[in-house]
């Protein structure tokens, strides 16, 4: 019987874990707080990908670049013989050829975008020193990701129905199958590999996965660390924590813009219904802090969102700004009701790091989801 060997055991180890890293990389990205295990699944994603490269140069026939078929005379001839094929293909056909190329770089491209998001909005991981420069387009940078991402689900559609097409056309290749077990049912030489491509594909494949369960596991690796300096209110304003905490969640005064804090400072004595009048010195104080840190002078994320999306300026509630009910909105209404959080205004029920000036996505608390 003819068969021959195609894709020898790393090529069909990367496929099948770049696909469970794409996947659990678009699982993850539905959750802010899941955002640093999307990221690590990212950085796995880079170092599969680097070996693939690398392995499209030394490694084993019909996996190398070389073997692609990119000529535009051989995709038309492909094309025009869908259904009564004049050739048999062992390695990529051109469809695929090009398919798959698309699919490195765009997944490539997926990454670094993905790590300048990272670094622009959130202020983390290796480009973070961007930060500081760029946050005012943070949303650019993340439709360019978005922009990837979706063009990647459009090539895997293709992927994957090219490979189904094939299975109903030319069951006989064996073209589904192979990526299973490495044989396609067509005459031609067995792949074999040599020791050094034995030596990289362990270092590539091991590699990307050590690369995952550091980037899981290690606290604050350079990867995911987070460049936003915790904040010590007591330090820095022990008057603002004495008076402003005494009630409820220390409200950083990033959360509000100036006007807000004006407002909100000149009208204590009916503060929500309490009464929490200052003397004018103290009050004065307070004050002044307050609009040092405002949101307008603050480069975070959640700042910068607050003022993009503000309309009423006189709102002195945070839980009344577009942005905030916009990043609550899935939640329900039983969750704040609840005994655990009580009241919408309770941040620190469910964000562990409000009250040092931080609502990092990671420090969401589980009860956040519990009704
Ligand atoms: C005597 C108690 C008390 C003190 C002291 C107090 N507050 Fe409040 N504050 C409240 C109450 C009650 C609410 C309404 C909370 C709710 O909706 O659950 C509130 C709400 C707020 C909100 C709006 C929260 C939201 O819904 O987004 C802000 C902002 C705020 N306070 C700032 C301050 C600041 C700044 C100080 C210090 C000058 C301060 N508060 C001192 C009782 C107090
Ligand atoms: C019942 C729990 C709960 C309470 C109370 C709560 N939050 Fe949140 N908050 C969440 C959850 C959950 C998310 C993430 C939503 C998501 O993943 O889209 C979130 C998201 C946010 C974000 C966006 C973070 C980002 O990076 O996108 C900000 C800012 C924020 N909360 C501020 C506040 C402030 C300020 C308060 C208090 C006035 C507050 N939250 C009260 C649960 C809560």
């Amino acid at each position: 019987m003819k068969r021959v060997y195609v894709w020898t055991l790393p090529t069909r180890l990367f496929h099948w874990l770049f696909v469970a890293f794409i996947i659990a990389a678009w699982i993850s990205a539905d959750e802010d707080r899941w955002l640093s295990i999307h990221v690590a699944l990212g950085s796995a994603l880079a170092g599969l990908l680097i070996f693939r490269i690398i392995w499209g140069i030394m490694g084993p026939k019909y996996s190398k670049f070389s073997d692609f078929n990119f000529q535009i005379s051989g995709l038309k001839e492909y094309i025009a013989g869908i259904f009564h094929p004049s050739r048999h293909y062992v390695g990529h056909n051109p469809a695929a050829s090009y398919i798959m190329i698309a699919m490195f770089i765009t997944v490539g491209l997926a990454i670094v975008s993905g790590f300048l998001v990272y670094g622009i909005q959130e202020n983390r991981g290796i480009l973070a020193f961007l930060h500081a420069r760029a946050f005012g387009e943070m949303d650019l940078f993340k439709e360019v990701h978005e922009f990837f991402v979706n063009i990647l689900w459009v090539l895997i559609a293709l992927h994957v129905s090219g490979v189904l097409m094939n299975r109903l056309l030319h069951a006989e290749d064996g073209t589904l199958t192979s990526i299973f077990d490495g044989y396609k049912n067509i005459k031609s030489d067995n792949v074999r590999l040599s020791l050094l491509q034995k030596i990289v594909a362990i270092i590539g494949i091991t590699g990307s996965i050590v690369i995952l369960v550091y980037a899981l596991s290690v606290p604050n690796n350079p990867l995911v660390v987070s460049h936003t300096l915790h904040i010590d209110y007591t330090k820095e304003h022990k008057l603002f924590v004495n008076e402003c905490a005494s009630c409820h969640t220390l409200y950083p005064p990033s959360l509000l813009p100036k006007q807000s804090w004006v407002k909100l400072m000149g009208d204590l004595s009916n503060h929500f219904g309490d009464d929490a009048s200052l003397e004018p010195a103290d009050n004065r104080s307070i004050l002044a802090y307050l609009l040092a840190h405002s949101a307008e002078s603050s480069k975070q994320e959640m700042s910068v969102k607050i003022m993009q999306t503000l309309q009423n300026r006189d709102i002195i509630a945070i839980t009344q700004t577009p942005f905030w009910k916009r990043t609550h909105r899935h939640i329900p209404i039983e969750v704040f009701q609840g005994d655990l959080v009580k009241s919408r205004a309770n941040c620190k029920a469910c964000h562990s790091d409000v009250e040092q000036g931080l609502i990092e996505d990671n420090a969401i608390r589980p009860i956040a989801m519990k009704v």
